[in-house]
């Protein structure tokens, strides 16, 4: 007989499926913590690859272990030739997540080691997933615009090398140090969407490049890490000041949802954009047309909470998707890297999920309450229907 609905938790709200020791998410005091240290210590004195450490062993490194850490990075930054080969012939219109997508399926195809299933193995695995995907994206975007291809350089760090990639040209220390703490805010962040589908796909005991696809495809989604490219297309749709209020009066009437805001777990602002929004405040200060995107972004914040706390709604604040969009935008990245930019400092939680998974594994399999025809219909032939 088909179930009632007394075991039913839509969206799975409120559901532990599984220990960590990675992450946590405070809700209810707007705090983020890797391996028990705040985000604001790790955001503030860290690199990407530090903090990377910390989650797949568990403490922070020393020196050596750092330099042994980055060593193994520097090792796996390139490209085979064959796979820039793959992505010169991508279609140039293809969205950069399809492309990651595609391309470390591709990357899986290409690793020697794939049917090594030992943990020494799916280690390096991880750690070429985490050095090549952003040579991915940065690859495809020199390619789609028709600029020189970029090698990378083992002179700079994972974040300034994507900088560099991208864009040409080296970054000065600041937009390095602004663009290495965003990384390292987007890191991991307890069982959210893609890190859930990591889980999932883990379980089955498929390798670790495929629960990274599917990890990839669910952060492509706007509801989930899709939702930074949403915010900037939405705040450059407004062009003045005075448009603003306007803007979210009729979201509001139309009964939408306002990108970048809203959250599962936070019901206060989430740490990571109050770190984002100082961090734009004083990065876009030289710049008039990127001050006036955040003057935009700060007074939608401001209207946008009023008008949600009016109604009454004192759960609804801006997520780390609002104000990452202005940060990107201010270092010169196109919209559709803003989506990728979460990828790939997101693949290092998805990777040390994995890892938790396999470790003490049990195959997720939920079940649906059945409500579809009665059971047991008379079958109609072909012929009768
Ligand atoms: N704008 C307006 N109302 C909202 C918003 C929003 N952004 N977010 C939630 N609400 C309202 C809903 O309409 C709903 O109202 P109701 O109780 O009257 O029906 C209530 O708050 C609960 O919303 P749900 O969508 O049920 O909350 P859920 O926990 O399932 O979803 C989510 C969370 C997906 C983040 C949601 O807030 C949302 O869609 N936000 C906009 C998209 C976004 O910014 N996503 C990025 C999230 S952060 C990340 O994943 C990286």
């Amino acid at each position: 007989m088909p179930e009632n609905r007394e075991n039913y938790f839509p969206g799975l709200e409120g559901v532990n499926i599984d220990t960590t020791r990675l992450s946590f998410v405070d809700g209810k005091q707007g705090r983020l913590y890797y391996c028990g240290y705040t985000i604001e210590d790790l955001a503030a004195h860290c690199t990407f690859e530090e903090v990377a450490y910390l989650l797949f062993y568990g403490e922070l490194p020393t020196s050596k272990q750092l330099y042994d850490f980055k060593s193994l990075l520097l090792a796996e930054r390139y490209l085979d030739p064959h796979l820039k080969s793959i992505i010169t012939l991508t279609p140039k219109t293809g969205h950069p997540m399809a492309v990651l997508q595609a391309l470390t399926a591709q990357l899986a195809m290409h690793d020697r080691e794939i049917a090594d299933k030992s943990l020494e193995a799916k280690k390096r695995k991880a750690i070429r997933i985490i050095a090549k995907l952003p040579l991915v994206v940065t690859y495809f975007e020199n390619v789609r615009t028709g600029m020189r291809t970029m090698e990378p350089r083992d002179d700079l760090g994972h974040a300034a090398n994507y900088l560099y990639m991208l864009r040409g040209k080296e970054p000065t220390p600041e937009e390095e140090k602004v663009f290495d703490t965003a990384l390292i805010l987007h890191m991991d962040h307890g069982c959210n969407n893609s890190t859930f589908t990591c889980r999932v796909v883990s379980s089955t005991e498929a390798d670790i490049y495929s629960a990274v696809v599917a990890a990839i495809g669910s952060l492509s989604g706007p509801l989930h890490g899709g939702a930074n490219e949403r915010v900037i297309r939405m705040l450059e749709s407004i062009e003045e000041l005075d448009e603003v209020e306007p803007y979210i009066n009729d979201k509001v009437e139309k009964k939408e949802k306002i990108m970048g805001f809203g959250h599962r777990v936070y019901k206060v602002m989430d740490p990571r954009a109050k770190i984002l929004r100082e961090l734009a405040e004083d990065f876009v200060v030289d710049d008039p047309a990127m001050n006036k995107c955040l003057k935009k972004a700060n007074l939608f914040y401001k209207v946008a909470e009023e008008r949600f706390q009016k109604q009454g709604r004192m759960d609804i604040w801006p997520n780390v998707d609002f104000f990452s969009g202005v940060l990107y935008k201010a270092l010169g990245l196109p919209r559709d890297f803003f989506t990728p930019v979460f990828a790939i400092s997101r693949v290092v939680g998805w990777v040390a999920h994995h890892f938790e998974q396999v470790e003490d594994n049990r195959i997720y399999r939920p079940r649906f309450i059945y409500e579809g025809a009665a059971l047991g219909r008379d079958f109609v032939p072909m012929n009768k229907r």
